[in-house]
C-alpha cells in the first residue's frame, strides 16, 4: 500500500491540502484544501447529496446553526459524556490518548504518565459551544420539519455541515482533526422497523463507497461491543477502513433508539412527538444514523486511486480517480505554442468546455489549460491529479476540426470531432 507521506506529499505539492495556518508555523489538527482539494470536497459532497437527499423522496435537507446554547449539549449528553482519556507527560508537558497508548510511560521522552482525567472533546466560545456532531441540529430542527413539510415516517432529516472537536492528539493527516465537514441523516422510523432500515441504509453505505471509488477489498464492517458505544447508541456498525497507520474508522451506522428526541422533548419542555395520521397516535419515533466524513472520505479516495505504473517505457504516478470525483475532468493542451492558429483553437476548445454560455449542455466543466513543456510531461503533470481525459489540439485539428482525446488509465488516444466535445463528456463523467 502506498505510504501516508507519499499522499500527504502529493496533496501538498499538487494543491489538494496545505497545512493549516502555515506560515505562522502550523495550527495543530487542521488543514486547508487547496484548489483542487476544494473542487475534490465539493465533488464528493454533491454526490453524497444526489445518492442520500435527492433520490430519496422522504429526505429532508438542512443548513442548521454551527454555534448551539449548552442546554443542547445538557440534554444530548454531550456535556457528561464526549470525553476521551487524557494522560500528561510530568517531564515534556505532552498530552496523550491513554487509549492510544501502551505502558505506563511517556512515549515521547520516556518520562511519568499523570493520572487520566476524563477531558471534554467540545471547543467553547463565551455562552455557546461549536457543535461537535451535526446531528443535534437534526433533533433541535425535528418540530420545524413536521410542521411545514408534514412528513410521514419513515422519513429523514440530513445535513453537511462543519464540526469541531478539539481532540487531544490530532494526527494522521486528515484522519484525526479538530475541524471537519460531516455528511450525514437522522432517519426517522417505528420502533418496530428499526432493523430493516438499519439493514437498509448498511446496504446503501456499501453501495456509497463503491460509488466514490473507495477500495471495497479495504472496507470492513466491525459490529462494536456495547461497552465502546457512544452514549446514545444501541447498536453501532462502524466501516473500517485499512489505513497507512492500521485499521480504523471511515464512516459509522447507528441505532440511537429514541435517546435523542426525548432527552430534548424533557429539556425544552417542547412536544417532540409525531403523530400517526391513520390512529391519531402519538409516539417519539426511533432513530437511524449513517455517518460520514468528508475528509476523511477524501484520504480513503486518494489512497484507494494512487497508482504506479510503466506508459510507454516511463515510469509514472496517476490518481485512478472516477471522473465524477475528479477535481479535473478535462485538461487542453495545445501542441505546439508558438503557432498562432493552434493557440486559438485550443482557446476556443478551452472556453467552449468551461463557460456554460458557449456549450450545449449547459454545464461547465472543471477544464485547465496547459501549454508549458512538451506534451508527455503535460499528461504526467495531468495524471498526478487524476484528470480523466486530455485534450489536444494539433495540426489536423486545423483540417478537419477534430482533436485527440486522450485516456488517463490506458494513455490512448482517439479522435473526435470539438462539436459534441462537451456532451461527449458530460456523457462519460456520468458514467
Ligand atoms: N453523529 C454521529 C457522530 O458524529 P462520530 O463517529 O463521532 O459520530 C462521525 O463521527 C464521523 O466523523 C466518523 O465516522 C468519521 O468519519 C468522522 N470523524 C470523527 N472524528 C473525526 C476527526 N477528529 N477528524 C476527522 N474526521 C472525524
Amino acid at each position: 500500500m502506498v505510504s501516508l507521506e507519499t499522499i500527504v506529499s502529493l496533496a501538498k505539492r499538487r494543491g489538494f491540502v496545505f497545512p493549516g495556518s502555515e506560515i505562522y508555523g502550523g495550527l495543530a489538527g487542521t488543514w486547508s484544501l487547496g484548489p483542487l482539494g476544494a473542487e475534490l470536497a465539493y465533488n464528493i459532497k454533491e454526490l453524497w447529496w444526489n445518492h442520500f437527499v435527492r433520490a430519496h423522496h422522504e429526505m429532508y435537507g438542512l443548513a442548521s446553526s454551527v454555534l448551539m446554547p449548552e442546554k443542547v449539549w445538557e440534554a444530548s449528553g454531550h456535556l457528561e459524556g464526549f470525553a476521551d482519556p487524557l494522560v500528561e507527560c510530568k517531564k515534556c508537558k505532552k498530552r496523550f490518548r491513554q487509549d492510544e497508548i501502551s505502558g505506563k510511560k511517556c512515549p515521547e521522552c520516556g518520562g511519568a504518565l499523570s493520572e487520566p482525567k476524563q477531558f471534554n472533546l467540545m471547543f467553547k466560545s463565551g455562552d455557546v459551544y461549536l457543535r461537535p456532531e451535526i446531528a443535534q441540529g437534526m433533533f433541535v430542527n425535528f418540530k420545524n420539519i413536521l410542521d411545514t413539510m408534514r412528513p410521514n415516517l419513515p422519513f429523514g432529516i440530513a445535513q453537511i455541515g462543519r464540526a469541531f472537536r478539539n481532540e487531544i492528539a490530532p494526527r494522521d493527516f486528515l484522519f484525526r482533526i479538530r475541524e471537519f465537514d460531516l455528511m450525514e441523516f437522522e432517519y426517522f422510523v417505528r420502533e418496530s422497523e428499526w432493523k430493516k432500515y438499519f439493514e437498509k441504509w448498511r446496504k446503501e453505505i456499501r453501495m456509497w463507497i463503491e460509488k466514490i471509488g473507495i477500495d471495497k477489498g479495504k472496507v470492513h464492517e466491525l459490529e462494536v461491543p456495547e461497552g465502546d458505544r457512544a452514549h446514545y447508541s444501541k447498536r453501532t456498525i462502524d466501516f473500517e477502513f485499512d489505513w497507512p497507520f492500521g485499521k480504523k474508522e471511515l464512516y459509522g451506522l447507528a441505532y440511537r433508539g429514541d435517546y435523542d428526541l426525548l432527552r430534548h422533548m424533557e429539556h425544552s419542555g417542547v412536544d417532540l412527538r409525531y403523530t400517526d395520521p391513520a390512529s391519531g397516535e402519538k409516539f417519539i419515533p426511533h432513530v437511524i444514523e449513517p455517518t460520514f466524513g468528508l475528509e476523511r472520505t477524501i484520504l480513503a479516495v486518494l489512497l484507494s486511486a494512487y497508482r504506479e505504473d510503466k506508459l510507454g517505457g516511463e515510469k509514472r504516478v496517476y490518481l485512478a480517480l472516477k471522473p465524477a470525483v475528479a477535481p479535473v475532468k478535462v485538461a487542453v493542451f495545445p501542441l505546439v505554442s508558438n503557432k498562432e492558429k493552434i493557440m486559438a483553437k485550443a482557446n476556443e476548445v478551452y472556453n467552449g468546455l468551461c463557460q456554460p454560455k458557449n456549450s450545449t449542455t449547459n454545464n461547465p466543466y472543471s477544464t485547465v489549460f496547459d501549454d508549458i513543456g512538451n506534451i508527455g510531461k503535460r499528461y504526467r503533470r495531468q495524471d498526478e491529479i487524476g484528470t480523466p481525459w486530455c485534450v489536444t489540439i494539433d495540426y489536423q485539428t486545423l483540417e478537419d476540426d477534430t482533436v485527440t482525446i486522450r485516456d488517463r488509465d490506458t494513455g490512448k488516444q482517439t479522435r473526435h470531432a470539438v462539436t459534441g466535445l462537451d456532451q461527449y463528456f458530460h456523457a462519460s463523467v456520468s458514467l
